[in-house]
């Protein structure tokens, strides 16, 4: 029986799941998406080629893996559209692989203008969203009027629904000459889009339950990370969808045991794109620094990522929330050059010392980090492939982290090829 593993980012996102989930793909028969849409970016670096994937599950970069794209998932079809001729110029055939949920809500024209519209409403409060169309999709489903993959087939409906959209948004659409408000056009592009996708159209709860009884391997693969997590991250300063472990039932329709292991990726150093609580980041040249030397620039959107050291208060409540078992790290070589190393072992609130994450925003907002430093190894992890071959010095600021959340670490990432990695476990 093959074992079916969570990947889920312990951070604000960015955390380098991308390259995780292409390395665990290569035990896993089946990659699901279960959450988000094409506001993330999962990057991997293959066979000498980049693939920067947004909607797709990352695992369609490996031949043969079936992929599957949730009820969970808000799915935008122009930048599906667009991915599935990305692929194709890069050579991968997802053809007969990819497989997307009837019960998958849209993201549509005119929520990219809604998104756009709100936060600027939002002025000096803004979230720094990647301006998406995700909010305003997840706000349609919930308010139970959003348009499914399933309404694609039926005109009729489809033209009701767009019909009572035009209504519903009448202040952001009306006497618009956005092209994005343009309805008509949007019910034309979704019926050829019907065409295209109506052959991967599928039961996923159902496919995916069928595919565990045969002992296949399924990887869920999760977006964005779990601080930005809708009920359990640092709201309103998150994203719509559940990215932590609960997303994975809910927006896949499998049960709990249809999940063996969770694990949680752990960037070596903590950065966040957007607004909102940030306890360890780094204004000063060391931010800079780390930004320059991890390339921290936003996949989706190309915006600078905010940058600080790690934080152990946040990483002990998404390993709690997720129920995480092992941490998988990425990016340790960027903190090679620095000749201390600072880990946020507490905050410090109004005289208190906190353990963990304050749930009140406005405290959350005040904490100051509390740091333990540790000397720098000053030597070059990259491409280190085994454990023991790290040096000593990093090994202890892996050990201390581990030790820490009590969970145990079953990689480490030491540069964005696959080969840089050892797997601790073998
Ligand atoms: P939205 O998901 O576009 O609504 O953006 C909400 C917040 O989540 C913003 O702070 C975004 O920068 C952040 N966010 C969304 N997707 C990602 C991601 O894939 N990586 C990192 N941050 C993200």
């Amino acid at each position: 029986m093959g074992k079916n593993r969570v990947v889920i980012g312990c951070q604000w996102g960015d955390e380098g799941k991308g390259k995780i989930v292409d390395l665990l793909a290569a035990e896993a028969d089946i990659i699901a998406r279960f959450q988000g849409g094409a506001n993330a970016g999962h990057t991997v670096v293959a066979g000498g080629s980049k693939y920067i994937l947004h909607l797709i599950p990352s695992g369609i970069i490996q031949p043969g893996k079936l992929c599957y794209i949730g009820n969970g998932v808000v799915l935008d079809p122009a930048a599906f559209l667009e991915e599935l001729a990305f692929l194709q110029a890069k050579g991968v055939d997802h053809r007969g692989r990819l497989f997307v949920s009837p019960a998958a809500n849209l993201v549509l024209p005119y929520h990219k203008l809604v998104d756009v519209v709100e936060e600027r409403a939002r002025g000096t409060e803004s979230l720094g969203t990647t301006m998406r169309g995700i909010g305003p999709a997840y706000v349609d489903k919930v308010a139970r009027h959003g348009i499914r993959v399933a309404d694609l087939f039926v005109p009729d409906r489809l033209k009701a629904r767009l019909d009572y959209q035009r209504r519903l948004k009448a202040k952001y659409l009306e006497g618009s000459t956005d092209e994005r408000a343009d309805l008509d056009r949007i019910y034309r592009d979704l019926l050829e889009f019907a065409e295209i996708i109506r052959p991967m159209v599928v039961d996923v709860s159902y496919e995916l339950m069928r595919a565990h009884r045969d002992g296949k391997a399924i990887l869920y693969e999760g977006a964005q990370g779990s601080m930005l997590d809708i009920d359990l991250g640092t709201y309103p300063f998150a994203t719509s969808s559940n990215t932590t472990t609960g997303g994975v039932l809910t927006g896949l329709g499998v049960g709990p045991r249809m999940i063996d292991e969770v694990i949680g990726v752990v960037k070596a150093y903590t950065t966040r794109v957007g607004a909102g609580p940030f306890p360890t980041e780094l204004v000063d040249a060391a931010g800079e620094r780390i930004r320059t030397l991890g390339d921290e620039y936003g996949a989706t959107t190309g915006r600078p990522r905010r940058c600080g050291w790690l934080d152990l208060v946040a990483l002990r409540h998404t390993v709690r929330i997720n129920g995480v078992d092992a941490i998988a790290v990425t990016k340790l070589d960027v903190l090679d050059e620095f000749d201390e190393v600072k880990i946020c072992v507490a905050y410090e609130l109004g005289g208190a010392r906190l353990e963990q994450v304050p749930l009140d925003l406005a405290a959350l907002n005040q904490v100051k980090p509390v740091y333990r430093s540790l000397p720098g190894w000053k030597s070059d992890c990259t491409g280190i492939t085994r454990f023991d071959g790290l040096p000593g010095l990093a090994r202890e600021y892996l050990n201390f982290i581990a030790a820490d959340l009590g969970v145990s670490i079953c990689l480490v990432s030491t540069g964005a090829k696959r080969e840089e990695t050892i797997m601790v476990r073998n």
